[in-house]
């Protein structure tokens, strides 16, 4: 067995699919929200037994390592490289796994770790005094330090550059990490982060890839320093906190978004543990969808200043956009969600959280305090501003729903806030949901039999081939290769079936092995002989009518004997 086929059998799709989706069990296969593409209702489906997974509505479909591939972004080497790593399974040292743009990113990850180190120590050190002043006049304990990895940058600007010279990073390296810089004038490297407070940024799995920087110094600027996009950082897909928090988002099924980094700390320390922030970014849909596999719903938690408003609203639009519950929490006194927590106490914060009116009420709540509702004008003014919000609603239900609220908060008539809306909905596209097409139950219990076991293939695949009557199935297809697979006498494996089927039969294969059943349900051999069953009757049938076919013809034909001797072979056939 080679490494793949070895990893593979080790580890569970299902608990490595379950790491970035939300799946709920129905017998042996896991249903749950694609992330590869926006969906409201479950297409998407994970086999156990099988050990493949299947969107029916975008196509995406594969196994375990192609599953990392895709969430990831990475090389086929790399996604066995994590997951090797997830299950503390030894990978063989190959070289030719390697190619050139998986060693320099494998690099960048080992120089981040690095950095984070000497950042942590540097923050201990004597050095690190003012910064660990301002941490305790911030009111961030040892542990909440120790907890998200916090750490110092020295003033010098070689801190970084003399560890990665000293550790034989090459130029490309140093200049692909963004950690440190090539100076114009003499060609040498410096260190982009100086005198700052740092924050890792982390992937979904726990690693190192970006930095926040703050400034600690009067004047410093910018107040925050980010990292740039690197070959392992896209900070357009990254939230900060994600790692951390994916757990409790799933427990709670909900999100706190928050602006900052400090607000992360505050709001965690809060005991909300299901907070994350973008990093030094506006909102973007990338973010949204790597949220939205872990919860559909989502408290956004802004700065109540200028800035921190119009980022709420562009955040929110995003959020809506992507099909997302929102509600939106105004911390009252002018606070961000650290500066509150620390004035108000953990308790009132959760509070706050849990009485966030949904974004619609808050939406409604702005039109109020902006147009005067007690005249018709200011209410239609007021419907005006909230329809480009609801037009965003994706889901149509959902989207009538919303009016109807607003008309009634409004005070607006309904007819006139459904005809706006109807309006507004014209012309734009409703997706139709993908309809699967199922073959005939004869089809789907003999296939799902026939895959379940080794028995059933032993003792059905022999019969099946004295049979004709399924060569007119729609899934004709998937039963030749599996009488081929079985005359070579390899060892059946699902992987390898799927892999020898054309695309429409691929589809036709998940849509059987993902098809309603009764839970947990076993296909037993029994079953399977019934099919069979089934199948020979069907086939005696059809000989029948071709012989009666064939009688009559020959006694219109005046042949008489002919006729006879079809009579009886008729008789024959109805006695056995
Ligand atoms: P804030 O200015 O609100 O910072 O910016 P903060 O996190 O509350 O930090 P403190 O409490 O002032 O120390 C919110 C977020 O916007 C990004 C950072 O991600 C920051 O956490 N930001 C802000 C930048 O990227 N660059 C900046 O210059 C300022
Ligand atoms: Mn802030």
């Amino acid at each position: 067995m080679d490494f793949v086929d070895q990893l593979k059998s080790s580890i569970d799709i299902v608990d490595v699919v379950g790491q970035y989706v939300r799946l709920r069990k129905a017998g042996t296969r896991y249903i749950g929200l694609c992330p590869f593409h926006t969906e409201r209702t479950p297409s998407f489906g994970v086999h156990s037994v099988h050990q493949f997974y299947k969107c029916f509505g975008c196509g995406a479909g594969g196994d375990v390592i192609k599953f990392v591939m895709e969430i990831e972004g990475l090389t086929f080497y790399e996604a066995l490289k994590s997951l090797a790593e997830r299950y503390g399974i030894p990978m063989p040292k190959r070289a030719e796994y390697s190619d050139p743009e998986t060693k320099l990113r494998a690099a960048l990850y080992w120089m981040h770790e690095i950095a984070r180190d000497l950042f942590r120590a540097a923050l201990r050190s004597s050095e690190g005094a003012a910064a660990r002043a301002y941490l305790a006049k911030r009111g961030v304990s040892a542990a909440l330090v120790q907890e998200f990895e916090l750490g110092y940058a020295d003033a010098s600007g070689h801190l970084l550059t003399r560890a990665f010279e000293k550790e034989g990073f090459n130029a490309e390296q140093m200049e692909a990490s963004g950690l440190v810089i090539r100076r114009q004038e003499d060609g040498r490297f410096y260190d982009r982060f100086r005198g700052r407070l740092m924050f890792p940024i982390h992937n979904e799995q726990g690693k190192v890839i970006a930095f926040g920087g703050r400034a600690l110094a009067d004047g410093q600027e910018p107040k925050y320093l980010n990292s740039s996009d690197t070959e392992i950082y896209h900070k357009k897909r990254v939230l900060f906190n994600l790692h951390r928090a994916k757990e409790a988002i799933r427990k709670s099924n909900r999100a706190v978004l928050v602006e900052g980094y400090m607000d992360v700390i505050g709001v965690w320390a809060a005991g909300v543990r299901e907070v994350v922030a973008s990093c030094g970014t506006a909102l973007v849909s990338d973010q949204v969808r790597s949220l939205r596999r872990h919860t559909e719903r989502v408290v956004v938690n802004f700065d109540p200043d200028q800035a921190g408003v119009a980022a709420a609203e562009r955040s929110i639009e995003i959020l809506l956009e992507e099909n997302v519950r929102v509600r939106v929490l105004e911390l009252e006194g002018g606070d961000d969600p650290d500066e509150y927590i620390k004035k108000n106490g953990a308790e009132m914060y959760r509070a706050r959280v849990e009485q966030a009116p949904g974004y619609f009420q808050w939406l409604a709540d702005r039109a109020r305090a902006r147009f005067d509702m007690q005249t018709a004008e200011g209410r239609i003014a007021g419907l005006q501003f909230l329809l480009p919000a609801i037009r965003r609603v994706n889901d149509k239900l959902e989207r009538a729903a919303i009016a109807e609220e607003v008309a009634n908060y409004l005070h607006i008539e309904r007819g006139l806030v459904l005809e706006h809306f109807r309006k507004a909905a014209a012309g734009r596209r409703e997706t139709l949901e993908k309809v699967r097409e199922l073959p005939r139950p004869v089809e789907q219990i003999l296939l799902n039999a026939l895959l379940a076991s080794e028995e059933v293939r032993k003792a059905v695949l022999p019969k099946l081939k004295g049979i004709s009557e399924w060569k007119r199935f729609a899934t004709r297809r998937i039963f030749e290769t599996l009488i081929q697979i079985e005359e070579s006498g390899a060892p059946f494996r699902f992987a390898e079936l799927e892999a020898r089927l054309a695309d429409s039969d691929k589809e036709a294969l998940a849509a059987v092995v993902f098809a309603d059943k009764p839970e947990d349900e076993e296909y037993s051999l029994e079953q399977a002989l019934a099919c069979i069953r089934t199948l020979e009757e069907a086939e005696r049938e059809a000989r029948r009518s071709e012989l009666k076919t064939r009688i009559k013809e020959a006694e219109r034909a005046g042949m008489l004997e002919e006729a006879l001797r079809i009579t009886e072979e008729l008789s024959r056939l109805d006695r056995n």
